[in-house]
């Protein structure tokens, strides 16, 4: 049983495989957060909180002169606002008489069979494998008639909690919601650090860990997207924790837009958690009668360290968030032409490089930026999804036959949010773009935003998409979303609703994406910020791979694709080989390096094949028929970090598969020494009953020992040098 109501439907604990998370409706009617943690049997564990006289911290009403009772220190789990509780509120309502507070009581709960759905927004899904059950818990507000719904999705063999909310507004006048979280939870003991995935255009989602302490650790984003900036996940833990070992918590929003994330040690030294969408440039009025929904966030906990935590969220977002054809088929291995040409293509170009790719086991040729409108540059262009015909010497049509011809699938770039001041779409309709009105926009890549939020934009967008789609040989799209976003007004809803826009321009991104893919079911998607600026759970809703980062270097990648990681499987991570020395770096590395890096990632090539030598074209078949052969164990095994960026003198990771067969460790040299030292990595997930032949050096020994006493490879790593080594089991 996942769900387990008792005292009379107030006591409430969620139970997962592993796991426990329980809350009580106190005699008050405050919804207590009492545990997260370790599985347990659902005992009542109220008595955990001691009630204490704490000056200055108030009490309400109905505790009458009980001043142990305090709403400042209770954990909780919608905290009430501006009425005694000090600490970061959830959700803040202004009413019709200007006041903020709100006082969340409990009033009914439900739980039913199946995962919850929020209109127009991704979130978790019910499979074959898995379905979820439900909780919703009802709180009304004390002197209004606004009512807060909780939902709690349990997924129990995942290992896997989730929250989300709705507030709806029950009563005969509008009300402005000016801050809605998605969740808020207090852990009453423990110190925690808080590890987060902070970066840059290109170097994105590097792992930061702090402790929290009562200055708190937050995290978030005010660009209209979820970021490069801060990839909107979080992990607790616990001091000691590492990847084998200690407490963990993982919270991982399924939302790519603004978002906040916190945690902040009390005065009692309890550790409130919350995420949900920025209160910043946020408030949105509700009428009488209507729902606001806030986002997914998906939880899970363990005891067992990261590496256990990360599983769950690969398990869970691979098989519960990618949708479509393309979940588990093999993606084809790619060639991009971006950083072998930019701009400066044309059909010969073009078609010499997909007969290069085409001859060495390459199936798909992108074609990325600059085959639309006038677009020789950045400079113009976007909004005008016309097919430049001159510069590609004939149709579309008759390009992509022309691929599918030499074997090879075809792919396309988009970047249909996107408008150029140099385009026909903004000279038609200037107030289709995110501007304000008589101040001069902040540009970007010198482009500007269009107003997702307005239908006539996304009927323009996906009429567009429809026509280039319908009339040429189509397999994939690389959806590409290049500034940040700011100028916020809202030209249709007025000025008192501005504060709607960003979140409005994220459900209209989602409802063409929607409305492409119920078109094209077909599409591989591929999902795209400048890189990984909208890396995000959401977008994994859509395009089960999203292109990682606009650095290709394969050294820089190590500790992006470590950061990414944490949370997202490698079938999402797309990862290519390019030309050295590094566009964005200058580094040379090794071409195998490159490949084998890359090969952690949805795989592909981006540089001119025409240009490499013989030796690397040889290497590129290998390449091609490595991924291939190790595909289902890279893409859809067990994931393991075996070393931390800058913390030893090589990087290396490992794929086991689900049986325990078969094994793949990869190393790279990032330092290099005179008189060198050998290395020596630790083996970790095979069966430590079971022999395994480890096919570098042919010995055979127990899963135990290779894990008990390591590997040291047969050969001193030259810098920037990569070692591949498979376990094979042999009983
Ligand atoms: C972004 C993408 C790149 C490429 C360019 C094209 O930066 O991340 O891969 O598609 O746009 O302009």
């Amino acid at each position: 049983m996942a769900i387990q109501i008792s005292e009379n439907g107030r006591l409430f604990t969620l139970h997962t495989k592993n796991s426990s998370y329980q809350m009580f409706a106190d005699p008050f009617g405050t919804l207590l957060h009492l545990y997260y943690g370790k599985r347990t049997d659902g005992e009542n564990l109220s008595d955990l909180i001691f009630r204490t006289d704490m000056g200055f911290s108030g009490n309400p009403p109905e505790a009458g002169s009980d001043r142990t009772y305090s709403l400042d220190y209770l954990p909780q789990e919608l905290p009430s606002s501006g009425v005694g509780d000090y600490r970061d509120d959830c959700v803040r309502i202004r009413h019709a008489d200007g006041s903020c507070a709100a006082r969340f009581l409990f009033d009914s709960f439900q739980v039913s069979k199946g995962s919850y759905s929020l209109p127009g927004m991704p979130s978790l899904y019910d499979t074959d494998a898995e379905t979820g059950e439900t909780l919703t818990i009802t709180l009304r507000e004390a002197c209004s008639d606004v009512r807060v719904q909780l939902l709690y999705g349990v997924f129990e063999q995942a290992d896997i909690i989730t929250r989300a909310l709705k507030v709806w507004n029950g009563g005969q006048t509008p009300v402005d919601l000016e801050k809605v979280l998605s969740m808020s939870m207090d852990i009453p003991f423990g110190d925690f650090d808080m590890i987060y995935f902070a970066g840059r255009h290109a170097m994105e989602r590097t792992a930061e860990r702090l402790p929290v302490r009562r200055a708190g650790v937050r995290i978030g984003s005010v660009r209209g997207t979820s970021s490069h900036q801060y990839n909107p996940a979080m992990i607790l833990c616990s001091p000691n924790a590492d990847e084998d070992a200690g407490d963990c918590y993982g919270f991982c929003f399924v939302y790519s837009g603004n978002f906040t994330a916190s945690a902040q040690q009390d005065q009692r030294n309890q550790t409130r958690i919350q995420m949900g969408i920025h209160p910043d440039f946020f408030s949105f009025r509700l009428a009488p009668g209507e729902v606001f929904c806030a986002p997914q966030v998906i939880l899970s906990y363990s005891s067992r360290g990261l590496t256990a935590l990360s599983r769950s969220y690969h398990r869970i977002l691979r098989e519960h968030m990618c949708r479509g054809p393309w979940k588990h088929a093999r993606r084809p291995v790619l060639i991009n032409n971006w950083e072998a040409t930019y701009f400066d293509f044309n059909r010969e170009k073009l078609l010499a490089i997909a007969s290069q790719a085409a001859e060495l086991g390459i199936e798909m040729l992108v074609l990325d930026d600059g085959w639309f409108g006038k677009r020789d540059d950045d400079n113009s262009g976007l909004g005008d999804w016309f097919v430049n015909t001159e510069k590609l010497g004939g149709t579309l049509t008759d390009l992509s036959e022309q691929i599918h011809r030499m074997g090879m699938k075809f792919g396309l770039w988009f970047e249909p949010e996107m408008v150029s001041e140099d385009s026909d779409l903004y000279r038609a309709h200037p107030d289709w773009a995110l501007t304000i009105p008589g101040r001069e926009p902040n540009r970007g890549r010198n482009q500007l935003v269009l107003n997702m939020a307005r239908p006539d934009v996304r009927d323009y967008l996906l009429e567009r998409l429809t026509d280039i789609l319908s009339n040429a040989k189509i397999d994939y799209v690389k959806w590409d979303m290049n500034r940040s976003i700011c100028d916020i007004f809202s030209s249709c809803s007025g000025t008192e609703r501005t504060g709607e826009l960003y979140h409005r321009y994220v459900l209209g991104v989602y409802e063409l994406l929607e409305g492409f893919l119920a078109r094209f079911p077909h599409i591989l998607l591929e999902g795209c910020s400048g890189g990984g600026g909208r890396f995000d759970a959401a977008m994994l809703y859509y395009s089960p791979q999203i292109w990682c980062s606009d650095n290709t270097d394969a050294v820089n990648r190590l500790s992006i694709q470590y950061g990414t990681s944490f949370f997202y499987p490698v079938s999402a991570v797309g990862a290519h080989v390019s030309a050295c020395p590094n566009h964005q770096t200058g580094r040379s590395v090794p071409f195998r390096t490159r490949g084998d890096v890359a090969m952690a990632g949805s795989f592909g090539y981006e540089l001119d094949l025409n240009q490499i030598t013989d030796e690397e074209k040889e290497q590129v078949r290998e390449q091609i028929n490595s991924f291939r052969y190790l595909y289902s164990l890279t893409h859809e095994g067990d994931y393991y970090r075996l070393t931390e960026p800058g913390k030893d003198d090589f990087m290396a990771w490992e794929f086991v598969d689900e049986n325990r067969e078969h094994a793949m460790l990869t190393i790279v040299q990032t330092e290099s020494f005179g008189n060198p030292v050998p290395i020596h990595t630790v083996v970790k997930g095979l069966d430590p009953a079971k022999k395994y032949r480890c096919l570098m050096n042919g010995a055979v020994r127990s899963g135990a020992s290779w894990m008990g006493a390591g590997l040291t490879p047969d050969r001193i790593l030259k810098q920037y040098e990569s070692l591949v080594i498979e376990f094979v089991r042999e009983s």
